[in-house]
């Protein structure tokens, strides 16, 4: 497979790194720690295996990786926040190593839920990630990912956020497709082709269906009903019959 002129040795290895600290960032979550705390264990992770924090590298980011807590959709800031018992928390690792980019996210909650429901917004984060996926192969629009994510969601009573989503990856951290969207968007009529790379993320949410950017720090998106959002994502690329996940570690479950 060698449609696009990418080392997919390379993705895969930046797939695996940005996947480890992910996993080591969500497990460490638990009431008591800081946001920065979580930061410094992912900015560790991508040192020690030679790779460098995206959001640094391309937009001067104050973390090494975003750390979006409970209505915080994305971008949220790592700092002095003490994570409570129940808090939802997402945490979302994109870095470069030899020039080649990956993207992954996964939301977990601390300790204890505090309702049931916010139990179901995780799962079904997850499983409309996989309804997402699951239609990833060449020749297939774009929009029907967003299709798939959106009506999965909505059967489990919960909505979207509509201005944020995936995008294409690689070279860089946002190429073509430039918006995944997490509904049906009928500009997205590009087809998938083989070879491409692409990082599929959901934004589910009780309630609101868009974010703000917060203008004292110029970076957080929340909700203005502060609703709930779960974030999961994984860079995958197309192939001919489906896709081929890079962000997992070999002989671990990815979520
Ligand atoms: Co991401
Ligand atoms: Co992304």
């Amino acid at each position: 497979m060698k449609v696009l002129d990418y080392d997919y040795e390379a993705l895969r290895e930046i797939g695996r790194i940005v996947a480890m600290a992910r996993d080591e960032m969500a497990d460490a979550v638990k009431p008591g720690i800081t946001t920065k705390e979580l930061d410094d264990i992912g900015a560790r992770i991508l040192k020690e295996q030679g790779a460098e924090s995206a959001p640094i590298v391309m937009y001067d980011f104050p973390g090494a990786t975003c750390i979006s807590v409970n209505d915080i959709a994305a971008h949220g800031i790592p700092g002095k926040y003490v994570i409570q018992e129940g808090d939802i928390v997402n945490v979302d690792v994109s870095a470069v190593k030899n020039g080649y980019y990956s993207d992954t996210g996964k939301t977990v909650i601390a300790g204890e839920a505090k309702r049931p429901e916010d139990v179901r917004l995780v799962e079904v984060s997850l499983t409309a990630l996989e309804k997402g996926l699951e239609k990833v192969k060449a020749g297939t629009k774009v929009n029907q990912i967003g299709k798939a994510i959106y009506a999965e969601t909505r059967k489990s009573g919960f909505t979207v956020i509509r201005n944020l989503a995936g995008h294409g990856l690689g070279k860089t951290l946002h190429g073509e497709p430039e918006s995944i969207s997490n509904y049906f968007n009928r500009e997205e009529n590009d087809l998938l082709k083989e070879g491409q790379v692409i990082a599929v993320e959901t934004f589910i949410s009780t309630g609101d269906e868009f974010c703000i950017e917060d203008e004292r720090d110029g970076w957080t998106l929340y909700t203005p009903n502060r609703s709930l959002v779960s974030q999961f994502e994984h860079t995958v690329v197309v192939l001919k019959d489906g896709y081929e996940i890079l962000t997992k570690v070999e002989g671990k479950e990815s979520f």
